[in-house]
């Protein structure tokens, strides 16, 4: 078969249009620095994937990969479509499936054209025109490429020209073929209090489905990231490994299906469960990105890839600093005044953090918010705690010098509120059916544009008659039951409407205020996915904050998730000392959540000196780049450490994290990421008052030391943890 092939490279071509149509093969590799996906159009204009993994170096020779793997029957030979629509002669599990408006249900789709659009050095966006020869309908694919960082997100636009209706019984993002010899899926799940607990196996023949039918808070159980490793389990510097995740604050489904050729058919996309999507002619349905990076140096790059990429390009603004902040939560719960108020605000100040960070329970007053069973909907400042109302405290702040940020969770309602009597048509419910609830609530029909409204202006509001607010906590603590809304055409999109109704409120919210701070919380950590990241400058990873819970907790975050994203507070949680809880929650973005008038003075005074030594390296933590040295499910001693780009200041945090006898770093930790050529200064920071550090600081070590013997903390029972800058001295 002849070949034509036609290179993408972001590299030399400006804005191109490559319509070509030939009955030949053609091959078009989209690559960044290191992976390549190589589609190649078949005789019948049939779209395959032929290539994915690493870059080759000559790419005249994607054309030769094809051959190289056994291709297996005809009947089996559409196993690496591109985008596999089901109901024509491909049966294999499909990326979308269709009922026109005829009511028939085949769908077949063909190559017609691509086009690669560079949009700066570092960012390309491919797109391929793919149609059915009988229906007017066509989808278009779309690769979003980071060159420099080996991060693509990939998605597709639906569209249709019927006589009528079409219903999408399924209608993914993406679909990704891959080679390999074995395949080994970690995935994440969970709970309340238990996010982020990683589970790892190899993949038998069948599918694999991750997924979630909660609708809101729907990373509750189990987050829409994954970790797939080709041919062995992949360690934190070695190995071939694709991290993917759909972007995404809904209902997802990632299909992981090893095929009868003991390949990997990807498929992920927002979840078809109970949502066959009416779409109407004409109309587009833009999928959401499948985000993924391929990393051949094991999970340690793959992170480090997602992380910069998502500093640069999706976290709001991911590369600017961050309020460090005393909580009041878990020191007062639903019970404050104003006057109570206005000492947490000295304590703020006294402390050393930037701002006071306000949580639930000021607001509501036919239905005071006093517990969690009412008031939630009616966003008025109760007259009995606030009688000044939010700007007395907003002043107070000012007066005091520090910030000022508040706590929401516009998207739900009490049936015990206002909200709920004034408008029962705007809540998430079955006619006819009892309501049922998840922390006393409902959620509110964000399908709705009155319902975007109310949510928009309730942030608007807050900011026009604030204007010195600094930041706001945005909570969601329920899932969506009884999925019903009484403003939707078609009820089987309202779990995709609900979605894209809450993004239409984020992004003109983010349009407003563009890099105003905003927290996202949801009952703890029940909704950090990289859709929802995008309108958020950080995350609450979870409600626990027991500081041995969130080392695994926050390492297991860490693979997806850039530190400065990391909201972590220092609570009376768990059993460990005040200082070993200020070093785990170091390992982000540092806050508060304890009662400051109860610390006795040496607790306060190393609260004071731990604000300052943190406000020293805090840059490096939220800018630089992290090597997990040791992870705390395989080791005594958990050990994660922070770079610089330049490779002259590092932070190195180390914690015990098992409790039996002589549990220790018995052996030295090798540092990562150091200049081998240079020299360093190792010194223990952050100690407890009247405490000596045992690290003997007098001398200097090489990079080449430090990576190839290691270091050893000296953590023990007794120094449970351990803080150790790196700094270049020559
Ligand atoms: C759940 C959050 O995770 C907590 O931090 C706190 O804000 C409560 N909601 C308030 O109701």
């Amino acid at each position: 078969m002849g070949s034509i092939r036609i290179r993408i490279s972001l590299f030399f071509f400006g804005l191109i249009t490559l319509g070509i149509k030939n009955s030949s093969a053609q091959t078009i590799p989209i690559e960044t620095s290191n992976t390549a996906m190589v589609l190649q159009v078949g005789t019948h204009k049939e779209l395959h994937m032929v290539y994915f993994g690493k870059r080759l170096h000559n790419s005249d020779e994607y054309d030769l990969v094809g051959g190289q793997y056994h291709q297996g029957t005809d009947y089996s030979g559409m196993a690496d479509a591109a985008y596999t629509p089901s109901g024509s002669q491909n049966l294999f599990e499909p990326a979308i499936s269709v009922s026109h408006a005829d009511g028939n249900n085949s769908l077949d789709l063909k190559f017609v054209s691509y086009q690669t659009k560079k949009i700066n050095e570092d960012v390309a966006l491919t797109s391929l025109l793919l149609k059915d020869p009988i229906y007017p309908f066509r989808v278009t694919l779309f690769y979003k490429t980071y060159f420099k960082e080996n991060v693509v997100e990939q998605w597709s636009e639906i569209q249709q020209g019927e006589k009528g209706n079409v219903i999408l019984h399924k209608f993914a993002s993406a679909n990704l073929y891959i080679k390999g010899k074995s395949f080994w899926l970690t995935q994440f799940h969970g709970d309340w209090a238990k996010e982020m607990q990683p589970e790892t196996s190899e993949l038998t023949h069948g599918i694999k489905t991750l997924d979630s039918k909660l609708g809101t808070r729907a990373d509750l159980f189990q987050p829409p990231v994954f970790m797939v490793s080709l041919d062995k389990p992949s360690s934190e510097d070695e190995g071939d490994i694709l991290y993917g995740s759909l972007e995404w604050s809904g209902n997802y489904r990632i299909d992981l299906e090893l095929d009868n050729l003991n390949n990997l058919r990807l498929i992920a996309g927002i979840n078809n469960y109970a949502s066959n999507y009416v779409l109407e002619p004409n109309k587009v349905l833009t999928t959401p990105k499948f985000l993924y990076t391929f990393s051949t140096q094991g999970k340690g790059l793959a992170s480090r890839q997602l992380q910069t990429w998502a500093r640069d390009y999706q976290l709001k603004d991911g590369n600017a600093g961050r309020y460090t902040l005393l909580n009041n939560w878990e020191t007062t719960y639903f019970d404050f005044n104003e006057d109570k108020l206005k000492s947490l605000l000295s304590d703020t100040k006294k402390l050393g953090v930037d701002l006071f960070l306000l949580d639930d329970g000021w607001f509501g007053n036919m239905y005071p918010r006093d517990g969690d069973r009412s008031g939630l909907g009616d966003w008025q400042a109760n007259v009995k705690k606030l009688p000044n109302g939010i700007i007395a405290i907003e002043k107070a702040a000012e007066k005091t010098g520090v910030k000022f940020g508040i706590w929401i969770e516009p998207e739900m309602v009490n049936p015990k509120s206002e909200l709920y009597e004034r408008h029962p048509d705007w809540v998430v419910k079955q006619p006819g059916r009892p309501e049922h609830y998840m922390r006393n609530q409902l959620v509110l029909d964000l399908s709705n544009p009155q319902v975007q409204n109310f949510v928009f202006n309730i942030v608007d509001s807050l900011l026009i008659q604030n204007p010195g607010l600094a930041y706001i906590k945005w909570d969601c603590n329920s899932v969506i039951f009884n999925a019903y809304s009484a403003n939707e055409k078609y009820q089987s999109n309202f779990y995709v409407d609900y979605v894209q109704g809450l993004y239409n409120v984020l992004k003109r919210i983010k349009s407003k205020y563009p890099n105003f701070p905003m927290m996202l919380c949801s009952g703890g950590g029940g909704r950090v996915d990289y859709g929802a990241l995008q309108y958020f400058t950080e995350y609450w990873p979870s409600d626990n904050t027991d500081p041995l819970e969130r080392i695994y907790i926050q390492f297991a975050y860490s693979y997806f998730y850039p530190a400065i994203a990391s909201a972590n507070h220092v609570t009376n949680w768990g059993k460990q000392p005040l200082k070993y809880r200020i070093d785990v929650a170091m390992m982000g973005k540092l806050g508060f959540d304890i009662p400051v008038e109860k610390l006795n003075k040496a607790d306060l005074t190393f609260c004071q000196n731990a604000i300052k030594a943190y406000n020293g390296f805090k840059d490096i933590v939220w800018h630089g780049n992290q090597y997990r040295l040791a992870n705390p499910w395989d080791n005594d001693v958990a050990a994660v450490m922070y770079l610089n780009e330049a490779k002259t200041k590092g932070v190195l945090f180390n914690y015990l994290v098992n409790n039996r006898y002589d549990a220790a770093s018995h052996l030295p930790i090798k540092l990562k990421g150091l200049d081998a050529g240079k020299q360093y200064k190792v010194k223990e920071i952050n100690l407890y008052p009247g405490t000596k550090s045992t690290i003997e600081d007098s001398r200097d070590y090489s990079g080449n030391f430090l990576m190839t013997v290691g270091f050893n903390p000296q953590v023990n029972a007794g120094r449970s943890s351990v803080v150790l800058s790196i700094m270049a001295v020559k």
